[in-house]
């Protein structure tokens, strides 16, 4: 694993925001900023270091952004048989040049595993008491971190507030027709059965995530935003989740849960007081998608060698400005 040394001197030039001209109308999601070009069809999505979570905005996680945007660009790879991908090109390693889509409002969650720490978790429903899980009838008796029989689909609503959603739920609001849902339950199903085969074989369990869909100027359902990234998914090493989950350990993670349970380690709670975070918990988090982006796609992580990397971004950008 990359020592936390070699990540140190990114702490300071760690990319927070960023403020490009002729690249189109600005909007800042929690993670990305994303540059709509409605007239080309197209957005450009640049992958800041911001890191998210609980829905907060907490910090900056040095090359997070780079880690993020190229884990996903290797994915939109290995699934583009699976379904159409909003990829058109990825010019910088912090940006990706996509189909701008009309999107759904719905977040197609996919879990393989009763996990998680979130109000819109499996793991905090079923613990509450939850048996019908947005549609899914849970059986009594699981334990936290415990696989499913087979992976389920717990939609929630795309806005302000994530909620959680059913099938049923989505036909009434009008946010898909019966036979739109079908098709997009079961291309997210097999997104998700596709990563997980690959996940594997990197000796990775990919436990659960969230896929964002659109339909493109043709009415062609197409997989947007990101994917199996560590921000959308949760990721466990292989080798220790059995002998882990006998010891009701937390199976070793490498994706954003490590912050979340650190977070609420250091007394985190809705509408509660923030805790500090300290350059250690960037580095260690840092560490962690470079690590999965290692894992994942076989390729040594190439460090920036330039520290301006909003420069290099605009640069690489020269072609897409209108
Ligand atoms: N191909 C696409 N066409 C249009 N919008 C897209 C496309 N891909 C992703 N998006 C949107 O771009 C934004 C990406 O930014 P980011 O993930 O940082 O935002 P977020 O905080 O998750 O979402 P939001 O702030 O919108 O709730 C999301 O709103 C996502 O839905
Ligand atoms: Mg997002």
């Amino acid at each position: 694993m990359i020592s936390t040394d070699i990540i140190r001197p990114f702490l300071l030039t760690a990319l927070e925001a960023t403020d490009f001209k002729g690249l189109g109308e600005k909007y800042s999601g929690k993670v990305r900023d994303v540059y709509t070009q409605k007239a080309a069809k197209r957005a450009i999505l640049i992958a800041t270091d911001r890191q998210s979570a609980f829905d907060i905005k907490w910090c900056t996680i040095p090359l997070k952004g780079q880690a993020l945007n190229q884990i996903s660009a290797w994915w939109f790879e290995k699934i583009k048989g699976v379904m159409p991908t909003h990829v058109i090109d990825v010019p910088d390693p912090n940006a990706m040049v996509v189909k701008d889509l009309t999107m759904l409002r719905v977040e197609i969650v996919v879990r393989g595993y009763l996990t998680g720490s979130t109000g819109t978790s499996a793991w905090v429903n079923y613990n509450k008491g939850v048996r019908n899980f947005c549609g899914n009838v849970l059986p009594e008796g699981m334990v936290k971190n415990q696989k499913f029989a087979a992976p389920i689909i717990t939609p929630t609503t795309k806005g302000e507030d994530d909620e959680l959603i059913d099938p049923k739920g989505i036909v009434e609001h009008g946010f898909a027709t019966k036979a739109q849902w079908e098709e997009i339950s079961s291309k997210a199903i097999e997104l998700f059965v596709t990563g997980q085969k690959i996940a594997a074989e990197r000796g990775l369990i990919l436990v659960d995530t969230k896929y964002e869909m659109g339909y493109d100027s043709e009415g062609k359902l197409t997989i947007a935003d990101e994917v199996h990234t560590p921000d959308s998914s949760r990721y466990w090493v292989a080798a220790t989740y059995e002998e882990r989950f006998a010891r009701k350990d937390e199976p070793e993670s490498l994706d954003k849960e490590f912050f979340r349970l650190w977070l609420r380690s250091q007394g985190f709670e809705y509408g509660g007081k923030h805790p500090e975070i300290t350059d250690d918990v960037r580095l260690m988090l840092a560490s962690k998608y470079i690590d999965l982006y290692e894992r994942i796609t076989g390729e040594m992580f190439v460090l920036p060698k330039d520290a301006k990397v909003a420069e290099r971004i605009e640069r690489n950008l020269q072609k897409y400005r209108i």
